[in-house]
């Protein structure tokens, strides 16, 4: 942790959202209620940062981790959050088989969670975040689902903090449509399908034309919208791959997210199917693909070194300059924007 960031949770603020975190994320405060008082967050993260300052902190393994000062600097006066995830929603109105909440997330009409905008308001209130610098970040379960949902993105979006939203896609939120329009948000969803029944296969739900439309309308923004696939077993035959890249042109997407199924790579799930040889065909195909149609794709952080050299082998690029390049254009556009909204650049 860099003391800039905290993941909201069921119940309790967290100096990071790390699901891979050994020995748990660290607490900061509880968090029952919207009205989290500044002082009691405040002595929360000064108490992780002190504990950090020694050779068996909570955070010790991190790789985001800072190492320890002689003299640690309180990092808050007047100072802001670079960013906030938000997880403390846990309904969904899909069940993907990759998602390790699936089979605990409630059905849609239970969902459950703290009013944010108050959260956010406090924060606001506080100085603890501020417009241009903070970005926030929605987890799940899925967010559109929350019934604060569209006046938290409104009130964020009109106080210029950045979002980046991960969301099924199933319910079209005219909160998203109007940040994608203005400019404050990025938007990811996750299709892992070309066809509709490998969709209802994956996502185990029936709402796959419902998912295109969204997308279509949001992409129709000229917004920063990114449709992601998650490779894995279920659907890495190159037809599938075909498919997926027809419909992401017709229905006008520019950017696309190559990723992969994390329990297959990272030693989450030991019933989780290996990667293999074809997945990695499927990810080169993917990419030259979607190249050839005019679009954007990158592979996302979760690939390993290994895979995304063979990738490269397999499709007659370099996969890991692809994914720098990715890392470095993203700095770019953050730059720009920065510009953008101090007025030194023209629209
Ligand atoms: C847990 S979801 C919550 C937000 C929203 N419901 C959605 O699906 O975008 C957040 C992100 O985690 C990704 N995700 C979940 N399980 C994954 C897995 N096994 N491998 C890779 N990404 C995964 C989803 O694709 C999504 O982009
Ligand atoms: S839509 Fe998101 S939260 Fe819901 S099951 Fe799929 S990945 Fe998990």
């Amino acid at each position: 942790m860099d003391g800039r960031r905290f993941a909201v949770t069921p119940g309790a603020l967290k100096a990071c959202g790390g699901a891979t975190h050994k020995k748990g994320t660290p607490t900061i405060c509880e968090y029952h209620e919207p009205n989290v008082s500044a002082e009691a967050f405040l002595a929360g993260l000064a108490r992780v940062i002190r504990a950090n300052q020694t050779d068996d902190g909570p955070c010790v393994g991190c790789r985001y981790l800072q190492a320890p000062t002689k003299t640690p600097k309180h990092p808050f006066t007047g100072s802001f959050f670079a960013g906030i995830s938000l997880h403390d929603f846990c309904g969904c109105n899909s069940r993907c088989v990759y998602c390790a909440g699936s089979e605990y997330f409630l059905p849609a009409k239970y969902v459950a969670s703290q009013d944010h905008e108050i959260l956010f308001r406090n924060l606001f209130d506080s100085g603890l975040i501020e417009p241009k610098r903070t970005a926030v970040s929605w987890g799940g379960g899925e967010p559109t689902l929350v019934k604060t949902f569209d006046r938290t993105v409104q009130f964020l979006s009109s106080n210029h903090i950045r979002e980046v939203i991960n969301t099924s896609g199933i319910r079209f939120s005219p909160a998203i449509w109007r940040a994608l329009e203005e400019g404050t948000a990025t938007v990811r969803i996750s299709v892992d399908s070309g066809t509709n029944g490998t969709y209802s296969r994956v996502k185990r739900n029936r709402h796959c034309d419902d998912v295109w439309e969204s997308i279509r309308r949001y992409a129709a923004t000229g917004g920063d919208m990114i449709v992601k696939y998650i490779i894995f077993s279920m659907n890495s035959e190159i037809a599938e791959v075909e498919a997926f890249i027809d419909r992401c042109a017709a229905a006008g997407v520019r950017r696309i997210c190559i990723s992969v199924d994390v329990r297959s790579v990272w030693d989450i799930d030991p019933g989780a199917d290996r990667l293999t040889e074809r997945e990695l065909k499927a990810a080169a195909e993917m990419y030259n693909l979607a190249r050839s149609r005019g679009m954007s794709p990158y592979f996302e952080g979760v690939w390993s070194a290994e895979h995304l050299q063979r990738i490269g082998e397999l499709g007659g690029f370099n996969a890991e300059v692809v994914q720098r390049t990715n890392l470095v254009h993203r700095a770019v556009r953050k730059a720009r924007r920065l510009m953008f909204d101090r007025g030194e650049l023209p629209h």
